[in-house]
């Protein structure tokens, strides 16, 4: 089968089938609100759920076929060696995304989500990574097409806009972005399919338009804060998540994609819901449990709370780092810590060997991200 050509002159699309589209917008919008009142409640929802965005990164960075897992993202980060090159890599590759997620999510307080911050978002996702010619920040200047790696222009299964033509193609992608649709969530659909069809950039493009996920509900006030995680779901359907892309350029079939996009809203914002309720339950059971534990201990119980906090930003950790950032004093973070693993909220992953610290882990928390038992 010759590749699928994008759908030049196709955007945006001049009609979209109402009668299928709004049973599913009800639900989706009123999802998303129900999400969003657990974000708006919560003031420190960033902090707390800090673990489900760097999830969202390792799912997101592995739809396009990276190796690591959330908890070697975390061991790494917390100071673990990691002895092969290609892990190491994709750890990089996954902390690229969560970095740029951060970094757009700060410049949107001053910048219109725009081509310029796609841009930018575009040169922290590629930071140092493999491969040549990724030109961070930059749209591409050759084509580029999709299909299995390494296939040649003919076995593509789509080919996007020829590389002079994409300048245009994203200006319409902006001023589709700032302009009224018939509903936001319609809005968002269009515009991460119109986002992949073109392929501005030589690659990440698939992780930058999940990326746009979150910062387009801020952007556009269905949510508070930027903590939506889309991927979990388009990762469960890939080749759905594909075959619904291709046949808008091939069938201009917009509203079989909006379709799909709106049930991973529907469904990711139940998951995402059920995920924030349960780190929110844990956070206020554990503090409970820590400042009880701490109670007969002079001078512990004031930092109980601090030490839970600092937990929170770092489920997997060495014994030595504990609290190192907060004002907690060493003698006292020490206590802390083994009362903790005493009582069974921190577990040791690897003991103390030689020089060695040990690595910690704070286990509900991080089956809680990843939604089942890991640790
Ligand atoms: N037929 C298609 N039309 C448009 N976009 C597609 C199609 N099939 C897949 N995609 C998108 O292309 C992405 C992969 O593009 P790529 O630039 O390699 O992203 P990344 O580098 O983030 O891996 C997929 O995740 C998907 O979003
Ligand atoms: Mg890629």
């Amino acid at each position: 089968m010759p590749p699928v050509l994008y759908h030049q002159g196709g955007f945006p699309p001049k009609e979209l089938d109402l009668r299928r589209l709004l049973p599913l917008v009800g639900p989706a919008n009123a999802e998303l609100a129900r999400y969003d009142g657990i974000l708006s409640a919560v003031p420190n929802a960033g902090l707390l759920l800090g673990p489900l965005t760097t999830q969202e990164a390792v799912v997101s960075s592995r739809i396009e076929g990276t190796q690591a897992t959330f908890g070697e993202v975390l061991e790494f980060e917390a100071g673990e060696e990691v002895a092969n090159k290609e892990k190491r890599a994709d750890i990089h590759e996954v902390l690229n995304y969560r970095s740029a997620m951060y970094h757009a999510v700060r410049r949107m307080e001053t910048l219109p989500l725009s081509q310029r911050l796609v841009k930018e978002a575009h040169e922290v996702l590629m930071q140092g990574v493999r491969g040549q010619n990724k030109a961070p920040g930059e749209y591409r200047r050759v084509p580029n097409w999709i299909g299995r790696p390494g296939c040649a222009l003919e076995e593509a299964r789509f080919v996007p806009p020829a590389a002079n033509l994409v300048p245009d193609a994203m200006s319409a992608w902006e001023r589709y972005l700032h302009g009224d649709a018939p509903d936001k969530l319609i809005q968002l659909a269009i515009i991460h399919a119109e986002f992949e069809a073109i392929h501005p950039f030589p690659d990440g493009n698939g992780r930058l338009g999940r990326l746009l996920v979150p910062l387009y509900l801020v952007a556009k006030k269905l949510l508070s804060s930027p903590d939506f995680y889309i991927s979990a779901y388009l990762e469960a359907h890939r080749d759905q998540y594909y075959d619904r892309l291709l046949a808008v350029s091939r069938d201009n079939d917009w509203t079989g994609w909006c379709v799909f996009f709106l049930n991973a809203v529907i469904e990711q914002a139940r998951a995402n819901h059920a995920k924030a309720r349960a780190i929110l339950d844990l956070y206020q059971e554990e503090k409970l449990r820590i400042t009880d534990l701490t109670h007969s201990q002079y001078g512990v119980i004031q930092y109980g709370v601090m030490a839970l906090d600092w937990l929170f930003s770092r489920p997997i950790f060495k014994a030595s780092n504990f609290c190192s950032a907060g004002n907690i004093p060493g003698p006292t973070a020490r206590r802390i810590l083994k009362i903790c693993i005493d009582e069974g909220i921190l577990r040791t992953l690897r003991p103390a060997r030689g020089s060695r610290p040990a690595i910690v882990a704070f286990p509900r928390l991080l089956n809680i991200a990843e939604g089942h038992e890991v640790f």
